[in-house]
């Protein structure tokens, strides 16, 4: 079947990116179009209904653009928005939600991290989550502050190794094995986070699981068969970091929205 409208990708900001990235190497023919909030960033400290709003306005957005799915990249819209986006519009989403099922299905110790925004992590949708692994100890941190130094490119910079200390320092303690990453802007960290915890311990994010239900999801409504354009990005604000972190083979355009 196919189907040549785009994909509609949105995140806070550039978090989203790492799920982008994983879609598009799964599914390289699909145009896609992504778009930064990066203005109201971060997501994560917002109320509930300002974070419903902005989602809405994103998803507004993407379907003037003529996007045949949308892919919420984000942890925390996901969590607090996606059943009110299900419940008004009819084009398909697909939500990231943090991989809490194959931690605690993988865990040895019964002893598992998550790093994530305070929005995530009070979301009723987490909650419910975590209620299906009781028998799991699950020691949750905020990232306070990592979507800013991210969104600002401080990603190497001694505040951000100094917060992942001590938000990581805890759950070495516990005995972790495995530390979920709840937001899309955190695999970013990754290289800097693999220096402060222990070989053992596995990392895990949801970026290729939202690529391969994407790929089922267009089994359904159809794949591309004609792209060659670049993906495009709308950032609402300075476009340097989205730009760097993309290289030259995407198109970074900064826009009103
Ligand atoms: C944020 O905007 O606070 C983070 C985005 C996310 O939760 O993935």
């Amino acid at each position: 079947m196919d189907n040549n409208q785009p994909i509609g990708v949105f995140d806070s900001g550039i978090g989203g990116t790492s799920i982008w990235r994983e879609i598009h190497n799964l599914l390289p023919n699909e145009k896609t179009i992504y778009l930064a909030d990066s203005k109201n960033a971060p997501y994560g400290e917002k109320s509930k209904e300002e974070i419903i709003r902005l989602s809405m306005k994103n998803t507004d957005l993407l379907l003037d653009m003529n996007c045949k799915l949308i892919v919420v990249a984000c942890n925390t819209a996901t969590t607090n928005a996606i059943r009110e986006l299900r419940d008004k519009y009819d084009v398909p989403f697909i939500g990231i939600e943090p991989a809490i099922k194959p931690a605690a299905i993988n865990s040895k110790t019964q002893i598992i991290g998550i790093l994530a925004t305070k929005g995530t992590l009070n979301s009723e949708l987490f909650h419910k989550t975590t209620e299906m692994f009781q028998h799991i100890k699950i020691i949750e941190q905020i990232g306070y502050r990592l979507v800013e130094l991210i969104e600002n490119g401080q990603i190497e910079s001694a505040e951000m190794t100094q917060l992942l200390h001590s938000y990581l320092k805890p759950m070495i303690e516990a005995n972790i094995d495995f530390l979920v990453l709840g937001c899309s802007h955190y695999p970013y960290l990754i290289p800097q986070i693999r220096k402060i915890i222990p070989d053992h311990i596995q990392i895990i994010d949801s970026g290729l699981a939202v690529a391969r239900q994407t790929q089922n999801l267009l089994k359904e409504i159809g794949f591309n068969n004609d792209n060659n354009s670049k993906p495009i990005f709308y950032t609402n604000t300075n476009p340097k970091v989205l730009q760097t972190i993309l290289g030259n083979n995407c198109v970074v355009q900064e826009k009103d929205f």
